[in-house]
């Protein structure tokens, strides 16, 4: 029998009701102008949601990254900490550490969780890609299968979406080939995006209550590779199949914020907004040659213009940028020459991007209610 809590006060009594009163009118102000002043606190007025991706380790190793980290974002989502090598070592040897990490300190600072990823052709262990006897299609959707079963399992209640498949299509709208789709791949080689749906309905499976997202690059303006990725969507849609959205990276530069790029972006939101999907800004970056004033103008423009966008269309339900520091940011080694692609630099000081963001929040979008939370299997 459960037992109704008692929700307590705290003993101090308060004698004049006046200074009570004004007591609690002067917090709520208080509350108000400073949560106002971070992006989370001012997203949270247009039903959006703030994301960052982050690492356990430096959590401890830098106060200033954790404070950051839980004053500015309500999601925060592992940068590499869930994905197949770092945490299934061997086929029956995992390794929670670091996403545990990760996901106390969300759940403590009232912050969503979202998980990354499940299916990728990327940091796959040595034992999956390479195994002693090659894998019968059958026998490495066992692995799959248990993979999702087990990671979801385990954070069943606590990480509230996933980036169920990662980067499956090619930029022509083809599938990729990998060791999941075709190589030798768990079963459907050459059956377009059967891999995809199982992999979704495991998923479905391992938490009904989780949102479900296909992630993807290069498919966030209407091209070949977004063709493809609506294409499926508006199938898996049509036949039940548990999708609840569509990530899309952009990983981008200023130059992707001209008129005809973001009128595209916005049509195909638009598009998959139709199916009743929603849109998830994944793993925004804007990299940069050098910081010279002139760029971190574009890069703010090229921010504030993005968020602009996810404001008025209300299945934008997330903005999230990968990492939230120069400090940490993968760009300057997989991008030679490239840096300085986040809305902190690298002392966590605010730059023009925050600034612009913070701005563009305050300016006004779409204030009503996003798509309402629901499983993937509502997902019409
Ligand atoms: C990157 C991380 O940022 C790096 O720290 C890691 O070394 C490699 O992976 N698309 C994705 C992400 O979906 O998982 C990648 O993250 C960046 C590109």
């Amino acid at each position: 029998m459960g037992s109704r809590v008692q929700k307590s006060y705290g003993k101090r009594r308060v004698s004049c009701p006046w200074i009570a009163v004004a007591a609690l009118l002067l917090s709520s102000i208080g509350f108000a102008q400073s949560s106002d002043q971070t992006l989370r606190g001012a997203a949270a007025k247009h039903d959006l949601l703030m994301g960052a991706a982050a690492y356990s380790t430096r959590l401890d190793e830098e106060p200033i990254y954790a404070e950051t980290l839980a004053r500015e974002y309500s999601v925060l989502e592992p940068e590499s900490e869930l994905k197949f090598d770092p945490i299934h070592l061997q086929p029956s040897t995992y390794n929670f550490d670091g996403p545990d990490k990760l996901v106390a300190f969300a759940l403590a600072h009232s912050m969503k969780v979202r998980g990354h990823t499940l299916v990728w052709h990327e940091q796959v262990p040595v034992w999956v890609l390479y195994p002693k006897t090659p894998w019968t299609p059958a026998a490495l959707g066992q692995v799959l299968h248990d993979h999702i079963a087990t990671v979801m399992g385990r954070y069943k209640g606590k990480i509230y979406a996933w980036d169920v498949v990662n980067e499956a299509f090619n930029d022509d709208g083809s599938m990729r080939s990998t060791v999941w789709y075709d190589k030798p791949g768990i079963g459907y080689a050459g059956e377009g995006t059967k891999t995809i749906e199982q992999a979704l309905r495991w998923a479905h499976e391992a938490d009904p209550q989780a949102k479900l997202f296909v992630n993807d690059y290069g498919a966030e303006i209407l091209n070949r590779k977004s063709d493809a990725i609506y294409a499926m969507a508006k199938d898996f849609v049509a036949r039940g199949v548990p999708l609840s959205g569509i990530g899309m990276q952009l990983h981008i530069s200023p130059d992707f914020d001209d008129l005809e790029n973001l009128a595209s972006l916005r049509q195909n939101i638009r598009r998959l907004a139709a199916l009743g999907l929603e849109v998830q800004f994944t793993e925004l970056d804007v990299k940069l040659p050098n910081p010279s004033g002139f760029n971190l103008g574009a890069q703010a423009d090229t921010y504030k213009d993005l968020l602009g966008i996810c404001l008025t269309q209300p299945a934008c339900t997330l903005f999230q940028t990968w990492g939230f520091t120069d400090r940490h940011s993968w760009i300057p080694a997989y991008s030679k020459g490239y840096g300085w692609a986040l809305p902190f630099d690298e002392n966590y000081q605010k730059k023009p991007a925050y600034n612009a963001m913070l701005k563009k929040l305050h300016a006004g979008g779409h204030t009503g209610p996003r798509p309402p939370a629901r499983p993937a299997s509502q997902s019409r």
